[in-house]
């Protein structure tokens, strides 16, 4: 991990990048190589096992991702990390370099779809089982654990009721019982939360969300202890072979940057916006953990950074499906689709895109009706992101 100061403003801008050390560019150039010459003393040194700044094919990394990694390592307050090519690769890879055949994980009921479908097909057909809870229940995970039991999964704001789970009460069950655990930290990003100092062992991000937050790019990332991210890097991620591309790296850390700049917008625009949301006769319900109401109001202003409530508001209309997909088709600036954490304002209909394959009483218990929407709060003007959903309410 490399510090530049205690404040995290500070490390986004510097951490992991230097002026480049041949040309004296500020911004370090992009190596676009898939191997790398050797020479006697480099393969000596090699050998004798100092592998610091040896490169030696595109696989197993590239300089630009040896920066992205410091970057996103200083931010989270990890030793190490290991980027990655999506942040499904980084979730595969986090819990494949511990679990194997015949083991157990306890996993929070509420995670992303991809990471859902891994734990149950995935995983069924590699003989790993999972044990799925509700996250707020110690007695319930009590019940869940086994001898075999390894990993304790969750992530740090559940998608897409932008509820949290008891993360204390999870972090220490997992610790109590030497368990890894593993927390996807995507939603709020280091800015808002670092599980590592809440005694997580791993954090995992998609990088293609916040961190790089400008809509280009797709990776993820693992960030821990540089035992463990050493022994993920020269094991299963070789074999594997999930490596970021040099530009994707570039990108991440190009927008790694202005982290804070954009995470201080999106949440005092979520704010605002949740606000507004809570006051209009069309919607019945509103979920954004700044609200007094949310009923882990109190848990995110215990355990997060102090900094915002994150760029994530879900609403609920007095109506069903085809009320609310009326309502986004009529939104003109907010853009219909997938993915979180961009610039733009998006919006997604969880009943029919990321829920839709799920029965709707199973939706129902999920707590995810049919008119809700979620919106991914970007940093236009708040007035405009206000007037686009007042236009499109007034349709309905
Ligand atoms: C919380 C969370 N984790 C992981 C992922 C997967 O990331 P990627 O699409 O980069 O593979 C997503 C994608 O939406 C997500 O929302």
């Amino acid at each position: 991990m490399e510090m530049y100061s205690k404040n995290f403003e500070t490390n986004a801008v510097h951490a992991g990048q230097h002026p480049d050390g041949e040309t004296g560019a500020l911004v370090s150039p992009l190596y676009l190589t898939s191997t790398y010459v050797w020479t006697p003393e480099k393969m000596e040194r090699y050998l004798a096992g100092d592998k610091e700044g040896i490169f030696t094919y595109g696989r197993s990394r590239n300089p630009t991702q040896n920066m992205f990694q410091t970057k996103i390592a200083t931010l989270e307050g990890g030793e190490a990390a290991l980027a990655t090519g999506s942040g499904m690769a980084a979730i595969s890879l986090a819990l494949l370099g511990t679990l194997h055949a015949g083991d157990h994980m306890i996993s929070s009921g509420t995670v992303y779809g991809g990471t859902y479908a891994l734990m149950t097909k995935i995983f069924e057909e590699m003989r790993i089982e999972v044990t799925f809870v509700s996250g707020d229940d110690k007695a319930e995970m009590e019940a869940a654990l086994r001898p075999n039991t390894k990993i304790v999964y969750l992530e740090a704001m559940l998608n897409p009721t932008i509820r949290l789970n008891d993360i204390p009460m999870m972090l220490k069950f997992a610790k109590d019982n030497n368990l890894m655990s593993i927390v996807d930290n995507t939603f709020p990003t280091p800015y808002l939360f670092r599980p590592l100092e809440h005694g997580a062992d791993l954090v995992v991000h998609s990088t293609t969300k916040y961190i790089n937050g400008h809509g280009d790019h797709v990776g993820g990332i693992i960030v821990g202890g540089a035992e463990y991210i050493e022994k993920l890097r020269s094991s299963i991620y070789q074999e594997l072979g999930p490596v970021p591309s040099p530009f994707a790296c570039w990108l991440g850390l190009r927008g790694a940057k202005t982290l804070h700049l954009r995470m201080r917008q999106h949440c005092e625009s979520a704010m605002t916006l949740a606000k507004w949301l809570m006051a209009h006769p069309k919607v019945v319900d509103v979920s954004y953990p700044g609200l007094e109401n949310h009923p882990q109001h109190e848990l995110a202003k215990s355990i997060f950074t102090g900094k915002g409530f994150g760029g994530l508001v879900s609403f609920t209309i007095d109506g069903g499906i085809p009320e609310a997909q009326k309502v986004i088709n009529e939104l003109h600036m907010a853009q219909y689709c997938v993915s979180l954490g961009d610039l733009d304002t998006l919006v997604q209909h969880p009943a029919t895109m990321t829920h839709g394959k799920i029965e709707p009483d199973e939706r129902a218990r999920m707590g995810i009706p049919d008119g809700m929407i979620r919106i991914s709060v970007g940093i236009e003007n708040v007035e405009d992101i206000i007037a686009d959903f007042e236009q499109a309410l007034e349709k309905f």
